[in-house]
Parts: structure tokens; C-alpha cells; sequence
């Protein structure tokens, strides 16, 4: 795609959106109040606001290969602590996608160089659930089911930071497991029991 057509792209939208509201782009300068922190992969097939069909201000963003939630990653830490301490968000979801090409890479025998530190962490996830991957003998379900446990293992890491462990005791706040099947377009909630890991962990990881 030509990249002047990026440009021609915006001032239609710029033009339908004043169309409809004249102060439209005035009341988006005005700030932003999300009631959803999204985390989810880089994939350019998994757009988040248009699979969770959610305008612009409704979520806070943050996306990654694999969509990790690593504790070392300095990104993924501030943005669910400005999420969870400034923006207030109601729910934080991670959002896995069948067919990530992450999980899939990060499984394979090869040397991806920058990507191996990266992706040594879906091999732990893989490793931590290894008896129930090894018994799935269909390779696709095998990779759908790393995708979830991935997503599970990465609700754990939000939880286990102290800024979510604070929110949770002092409001309301929801985490979700996601799944998106590009296959479909559905979206697929794991319904992960956070109050119960929460419990379950808080020998461990608690910090508050
Ligand atoms: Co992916």
C-alpha cells in the first residue's frame, strides 16, 4: 500500500467523524478515562478495538509478541501500574489469538536470536504444563491449548504484581482471559477463575 494512501485514509476519517460529531476530536483531547485495559499480541491480524468493537478512550492498549506479561519487561510493568493506579481501569484483559505465530516460533528448535529470551518464556509456560501438552497427540490443538494455558499463565503475572494485588483488595477490579480465533472471529473467554489463583498464589506472591 502506497503510504500517501495512509494519509488520504485519515482525512476521510478525520471528516466522518466530525460529520457525526463536530467536537469529536476536541472531546478526545480532553483526556481519557478506559474502563479496559487490553494486553494482547502484536499480531496485525488481532486489532484490538475492532474485535472488541470499542471506540477510541475505551481501552488502554498495550501489545507484545506472544502477549507476554513478563516481570522483567519495564513496558508491560508501567502499563499495568498507570492502568491500575492513574487510569483506574475496571478489568484487565489478556488476549491470546490461535494461530500466534509466537507460541508457534517459540516451540520450534531454532536460534531466533533477540527472540529467544523472549520467547524462553512461553517455553516455561509449556514446561510448567507439560504432562497435560504432552497428551494432546493433534499438533494444532496442542499449539491452541499452549495459546490458552499461555494466556492463563499471564493472568498470573498481572496478579502477582503489587499495584493489581492493591486494586484488588481496595475496588473492583476484574482480570480476563481472552482467546481470539482468527479462524472464526470469535472471541473466546477461558473464564479464568482469578479469585480462586489469587488465593491459590497468595503464599507465594504476595505482596500487599
Ligand atoms: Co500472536
Amino acid at each position: 500500500m502506497d503510504v500517501a494512501r495512509i494519509f488520504e485514509n485519515n482525512r476521510k476519517w478525520v471528516e466522518e467523524k466530525l460529520k457525526e460529531d463536530t467536537r469529536y476530536f476536541v472531546s478526545l483531547a480532553e483526556g481519557q478515562n478506559p474502563e479496559f485495559l487490553y494486553i494482547g499480541c502484536s499480531d496485525s491480524r488481532v486489532t484490538a478495538e475492532e474485535l472488541m468493537g470499542v471506540r477510541p478512550g475505551q481501552a488502554f492498549v498495550y501489545r507484545n509478541i506472544a502477549n507476554m506479561v513478563s516481570n522483567n519487561d519495564l513496558s508491560a510493568q508501567s502499563v499495568v501500574s498507570y492502568a491500575v493506579t492513574h487510569l483506574k481501569v475496571n478489568h484487565i484483559v489478556v488476549c491470546g489469538h490461535y494461530y500466534c505465530t509466537g507460541i508457534k516460533a517459540a516451540m520450534q528448535s531454532a536460534d531466533l536470536g533477540i527472540l529467544n529470551p523472549w520467547l524462553r518464556n512461553v517455553r516455561d509456560v509449556y514446561r510448567l504444563h507439560k504432562t497435560e501438552l504432552n497428551s494432546i497427540s493433534d499438533e494444532e490443538e496442542r499449539y491452541k491449548r499452549l495459546v490458552e494455558l499461555n494466556v492463563q499463565e499471564q493472568c498470573i503475572n498481572v496478579i502477582k504484581t503489587a499495584d493489581v494485588q492493591k486494586a484488588f483488595k481496595e475496588c473492583n477490579l476484574r482480570i480476563h482471559g481472552w482467546v481470539f480465533d482468527i479462524g472464526t472471529g470469535k472471541l473466546i473467554d477461558l473464564k479464568i477463575e482469578t479469585d480462586k489463583i489469587m488465593n491459590e498464589i497468595t503464599e507465594i506472591y504476595r505482596i500487599i
